[in-house]
């Protein structure tokens, strides 16, 4: 597919969208800064944005085999994704299967404890606001969503969790959690969009539980780039290591 980058129209934390001389689809970059802590900590990882995109085009590879509706095109070239256009609606949905992270600090769940059924939570993104938790009568309140919108993205959420953690698993992932987003298409459909990759899941190695994701960042950790190449080796199959010429 002929795919001309155009004019910038977003710059966000970690990746840049463009136009494309087709006005419903965008060509999301994956840039090398990572940051955390609303971009208090912010660094550049070498070949971050490589990997993120194409451990996050697997993702929505395996979404899309199983009829769950992604933003995903195809990956022009490791970094540049083609993706559908979307309206995107700020919320970012987050579910949990093993308790971690900000869960543990604001309640009383144990480290590592097992959530089942998964736990949903959605936050309101909007850095001004520090993303702050939602419940369904505050968003729809703020005219984020619908009552029905809501259980909507419930319901595929669950479902993509089930498919990702499965995935998972037969590759010796553990998927503790992992934050979404939504937009809507050119047609109106709820369509998943933005990233799945190490920067918005937890992986942990279900052998060893070592930390595969952002949380080693966060943590002033070495061995960032390592844990996220470990993931794409992990996940990837032959046949994508060398189509991209991935020598893992
Ligand atoms: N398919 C898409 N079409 C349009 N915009 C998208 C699409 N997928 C993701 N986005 C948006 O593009 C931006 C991606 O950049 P990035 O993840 O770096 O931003 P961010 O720092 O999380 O967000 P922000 O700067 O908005 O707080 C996000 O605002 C995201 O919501
Ligand atoms: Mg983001």
């Amino acid at each position: 597919m002929n795919s001309k980058i155009g004019d910038l129209i977003y710059a966000g934390k970690a990746k840049d969208v463009y136009e494309t001389d087709n006005p419903t689809q965008v060509i999301v970059k994956f840039r090398d800064d990572i940051t955390a802590g609303d971009g208090i900590k912010s660094e550049s990882l070498v070949k971050k944005g490589f990997y993120n995109s194409v451990i996050s085009s697997k993702f929505f590879e395996v979404l899309e085999k199983s009829g769950i509706k992604t933003q995903y095109i195809e990956l022009i070239k490791p970094g540049y994704m083609l993706c559908k256009k979307l309206d995107m609606i700020p919320l970012e949905v987050i579910t949990r299967n093993i308790a971690a992270g900000s869960l543990i600090k604001k309640f009383p769940f144990t480290d590592k404890q097992e959530l089942n059924p998964p736990v949903i939570q959605m936050d309101y993104k909007n850095d001004e606001y520090h993303d702050p938790m939602l419940n369904d009568s505050i968003t729809i309140a703020l005219g984020l969503a619908t009552q029905q919108e809501l259980d909507g993205i419930r319901d595929i959420t669950l479902k993509i969790n089930a498919i990702l953690k499965d995935f998972l698993l037969e590759r010796d992932i553990l998927f503790p959690d992992f934050k979404i987003e939504y937009g809507f298409d050119s047609q109106g459909n709820i369509v998943l969009g933005d990233e799945i990759s190490p920067d918005t899941c937890r992986f942990w190695d279900s052998k060893t539980w070592e930390v595969l994701d952002k949380d080693l960042f966060r943590k002033g950790e070495s061995g960032v780039m390592d844990a996220y190449m470990k993931v794409a080796s992990m996940i990837l199959s032959n046949e994508d290591k060398e189509k991209w010429n991935i020598n893992l």
